[in-house]
C-alpha cells in the first residue's frame, strides 16, 4: 500500500512563514486545475515556499491555465500582463506559465511573452523544483512532457483554496475521447486512473480533517478503471462505492459523466448510498444527432434522452446539469432548434453554455469547417441561455416548499446572521442561522427563490 506523504502545512500556515520564498498562484479553467494547483502548492511547500495572496509579494508567480475556448486563453495573457508590471519593478522575480496552455504552446509561450521564465505542463508538476533551480541560473526552463503514468497519486494536496469543508480528489487524469472539438486529449494526453488506495487514503485524511464533502474529479469518471495483476478491477462503480462507505458523513460528489459510458450500476450505486449526492453532470454539447456525429461523441439525440431516462428512473430526486456548444460547424437552423428542444425536454437545473471556438490540431480545425457566422453562433446562443433561463425558473418553483438537507459552508457575503450551503442536488441555499454551524447538516425548507439561490429556514 502507498502512503500519501504527510504536509501538515495548511492555509494559515503557509500564510504565515515570513521568511521563506513566496509564491503566488492564480488558477484558471475547471475544477481539475484547482486540484491540480494544490498538488503544485504541496510540491512548492515541500521545496520551502510558502503561499502569498498578494501578488506584489511573490517571488515566484505562477499561473495555472486553460485552453479551452479561445476568449480562455485571452484572459490568461491578460493576466500575464498583470505579472510582467510586476517582474518590470522587481526584476528577481520569476514567472511561470503552467497547465494547458504550457502545454498547448511550449516554447512558443517563452518567446511571445518575453517575460515569461518557467513553462510546466500538467503532467511534469514534478520537476518544478529542479525547474525553477534552472531557472534561478538565468535559462528558460520548459517541461511539457505528457505522461502515460503520472496521477500525482501520493502527493497530498495543500487545500490552500479550500473552505475547510469541501475538497477536490483527482482520481483520473487525460482524457482519450477525442471529441472532435477538444483540446483536452492535447493539454492533459492519454487518460490514466489512479491507484484506488491512494484515492482512500487522501479522503480518509480529509474526513481526519474535518471536511464534509469530495468531489472525485476525472474528464470522463465512467471511464475510471484500476487494473493490477491478481487483483479484481476497481471500475467507477465500485470506487464510489468504496469512497461513499470510509463515512457517512462525508458527502461524495464527482464531474465529469459521459452520456456514452455513465452506467446504470454507477447510477444504482448513487440511489443506495445517501450520502452520494443526488446531482450528475452530463454534458449534452448538442440535441442533434448528425452534429453529435460531427462532434464525435459517439451517441445519439436518442441515446442521450434514455441515459436521462435512466437517471430519472434511479432517482428521480437528481438534478441533472449540462454543457452546451452553440454553432458547431455546418450546424443549421433546425439542428439548433433540436438542441432547444432536447434542453425543454431534459430540464436541465442548470446549463452552461459556450459558442463554439475552433481549437489548434483538433478534428475539427483539420477536418470541418467553421462557418457558423459570428452573428449566428451569437444569436444562437443567446436564445440558448434565455431558454435555459425559463427553464431554471420552472425547476426552481419546484423547490419552494420542499424540505431539503444542507450542508452548511459558510456565513452568507450579505449578514452574518444568515448562512449559506448546498443541497444534495448541488443547489445554493440561504437561511437565518439559529444554532447551526459551518460544517453542520442542517434541514432547511425552501420558501422562495432569487436567480441563483434558493431562500429558506432551517426546520426540526
Ligand atoms: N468551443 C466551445 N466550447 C467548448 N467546450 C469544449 N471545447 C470547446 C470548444 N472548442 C465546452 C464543452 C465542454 C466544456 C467543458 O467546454 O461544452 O463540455
Ligand atoms: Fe481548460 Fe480543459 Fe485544461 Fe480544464 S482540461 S484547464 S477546461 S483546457
Amino acid at each position: 500500500m502507498i502512503q500519501a506523504k504527510k504536509y501538515t502545512l495548511d492555509h494559515e500556515q503557509l500564510l504565515k512563514n515570513n521568511n521563506q520564498k513566496k509564491v503566488y498562484i492564480e488558477t484558471y479553467g475547471c475544477q481539475m486545475n484547482v486540484a491540480d494547483s494544490e498538488v503544485v502548492m504541496s510540491i512548492l511547500a515541500e521545496e520551502g515556499f510558502s503561499l502569498t495572496e498578494t501578488m506584489e509579494e511573490g517571488d515566484l508567480l505562477l499561473i495555472n491555465t486553460c485552453s479551452i475556448r479561445d476568449n480562455a486563453e485571452q484572459r490568461v495573457r491578460g493576466r500575464l500582463g498583470e505579472f510582467r508590471r510586476v517582474k518590470q519593478q522587481k526584476k528577481s522575480v520569476m514567472i511561470g506559465v503552467i497547465g494547458c496552455m504550457a502545454e498547448r504552446l511550449k516554447e512558443q509561450l517563452v518567446e511571445q511573452e518575453k517575460l515569461v521564465d518557467l513553462v510546466v505542463g500538467p503532467d511534469a508538476y514534478r520537476s518544478l523544483p529542479q525547474l525553477i533551480a534552472q531557472a534561478d541560473t538565468g535559462q528558460k526552463a520548459i517541461n511539457v512532457l505528457l505522461s502515460r503514468e503520472e496521477t500525482y497519486a501520493e502527493i497530498s494536496p495543500v487545500r490552500y483554496a479550500s473552505n475547510g469543508i469541501s475538497a477536490f480528489v483527482s482520481i483520473m487524469r487525460g482524457c482519450d475521447n477525442m471529441c472532435s472539438y477538444c483540446i483536452v486529449p492535447f493539454t492533459r494526453g492519454r487518460e490514466r486512473s489512479r491507484d484506488p488506495q491512494t484515492i482512500l487514503n487522501e479522503v480518509q485524511e480529509l474526513i481526519d480533517n474535518g471536511f464534509k464533502e469530495v468531489t472525485l474529479l476525472g474528464q470522463n469518471v465512467d471511464k475510471y478503471k484500476w487494473e493490477k495483476e491478481g487483483e479484481e478491477a476497481v471500475g467507477f462503480a465500485k470506487l464510489l462505492e468504496m469512497v461513499a462507505e470510509l463515512n457517512q458523513q462525508m458527502r461524495v460528489r464527482f464531474s465529469t459523466s459521459y452520456p456514452q459510458d455513465m452506467t446504470d450500476e454507477v447510477l444504482k450505486t448513487m440511489a443506495s448510498h445517501h450520502n452520494i449526492c443526488k446531482h450528475i453532470h452530463f454534458p449534452a454539447q448538442s440535441g442533434n444527432t448528425r452534429i453529435l456525429e460531427l462532434m464525435r461523441r459517439g451517441y445519439t439525440r436518442e441515446w442521450y434522452m434514455s441515459r436521462v431516462e435512466a437517471i430519472r428512473k434511479h432517482m428521480p430526486e437528481c438534478a441533472i446539469t449540462t454543457d452546451i456548444i452553440s454553432g458547431f460547424c455546418s450546424e443549421s437552423e433546425a439542428e439548433h432548434q433540436d438542441t432547444l428542444s432536447l434542453m425543454e425536454w431534459a430540464e436541465f437545473d442548470l446549463a452552461f453554455m459556450f459558442k463554439y471556438s475552433e481549437r489548434p490540431n483538433t478534428y475539427a480545425h483539420r477536418k470541418l469547417k467553421d462557418d457558423v457566422p459570428e452573428d449566428v453562433k451569437s444569436r444562437r446562443l443567446t436564445e440558448i441561455i434565455d431558454l435555459q433561463n425559463k427553464v431554471s425558473e420552472n425547476v426552481k418553483q419546484k423547490d419552494i416548499g420542499q424540505t431539503f438537507e444542507v450542508l452548511v459552508e459558510g456565513v452568507s457575503k450579505k449578514s452574518e446572521e444568515q448562512l449559506h450551503g448546498r443541497t444534495s442536488q448541488n443547489k445554493t441555499v440561504v437561511f437565518p442561522r439559529k444554532d447551526a454551524k459551518i460544517g453542520d447538516y442542517v434541514l432547511v425548507k425552501v420558501n422562495s427563490a432569487t436567480q441563483a439561490t434558493l431562500i429558506g429556514e432551517i426546520v426540526e
